[in-house]
């Protein structure tokens, strides 16, 4: 009997969908789940036929509520150091992914459920759900780079409010401070999520590309790098073919058909 996969890997037309598949833990994330899903994103790193990656949860209850705490119990801790050495770089895969990525949670994201989201660059999820870092909860920090990314996004007084109080909060709550991009009704985040998806795949694919390495390097860097980045990132674009046939479909008032080249 061959076992189910812990993370399914979907091509849907130039969409890459990869979901959590572990739903009787609410898509913790075990050892095995982990090593699968970088498996995963190595490969779609230098994929140029994936135009976008989503992110999902099998069940419908759970987007990913966070390391698998049955499986931690048991490690020494030098298995828990590992452990988050591979969580952290899992995160840093998905963040260091050339396409741009969408986390659909129809359901919770806790820990490394919401740092996984965090790693994405677009965020959709079901009214019902509730997203939170609640590891200071449990004893311990977030260590897959909430502690990092969440007072990017947040700012440290929202960052050190939600880290520190462990808080759980509504996806509508979420929306209204930025954290969530957007809340759908209940039960209706794959959908919303698959809209998004497929209005990123409406846009030039590498064009998506460039925007996103000006925007996540300029993040590192003081202004004036930040600047000549984004410089070297439209200079990609100029030789492309798909800037060529934007500018043939303005002017023949159709929209453009992108090859990615
Ligand atoms: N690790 C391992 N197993 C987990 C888990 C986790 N992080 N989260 C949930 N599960 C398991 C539960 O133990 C339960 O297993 P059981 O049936 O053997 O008891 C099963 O998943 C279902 O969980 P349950 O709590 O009954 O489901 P729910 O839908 O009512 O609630 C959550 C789901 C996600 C809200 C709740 O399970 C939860 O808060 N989990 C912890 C989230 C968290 O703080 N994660 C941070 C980790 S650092």
């Amino acid at each position: 009997m061959t076992e189910e996969p812990l993370v399914l890997i979907e091509h849907r037309g130039r969409a890459a969908w990869l979901t959590l598949n572990r739903p009787e833990f609410r898509n913790a994330l075990s050892f095995p789940t982990l090593l699968e899903l970088r498996k995963h994103l190595a490969e779609l790193k230098v994929d140029s036929e994936t135009w976008v990656v989503a992110f999902s949860g099998a069940g419908g209850k759970a987007f990913c509520a966070g390391a698998d705490l049955k499986e931690r119990r048991m490690m020494d801790e030098a298995q828990v150091k590992e452990f988050v050495r591979n969580i952290r770089g899992t995160m840093d895969d998905i963040a260091a992914l050339p396409q741009p990525t969408v986390a659909v949670m129809q359901g919770h994201a806790f820990g490394g459920g919401c740092e996984m989201a965090l790693a994405c660059d677009l965020r959709v999820m079901d009214e019902d759900a509730q997203i939170g870092l609640t590891e200071t909860g449990l004893g311990i920090i977030p260590g897959a780079g909430g502690c990092v990314r969440l007072p990017r996004l947040l700012g440290t007084a929202r960052a050190k409010e939600m880290i520190l109080l462990a808080q759980r909060l509504t996806a509508i709550r979420a929306g209204e401070i930025g954290l969530v991009h957007k809340v759908a009704e209940a039960e209706t985040a794959l959908q919303v999520g698959e809209e998004m998806v497929a209005e990123l795949l409406k846009k030039g694919p590498l064009a998506l590309r460039a925007a996103k390495k000006a925007m996540d390097g300029a993040l590192d860097s003081d202004l004036h790098h930040a600047l000549a980045l984004e410089a070297d990132c439209y200079q990609s674009i100029i030789p492309t073919q798909d800037r060529l046939e934007a500018l043939a479909a303005f002017a023949e008032k159709r929209p453009p058909r992108f090859n990615g080249k």
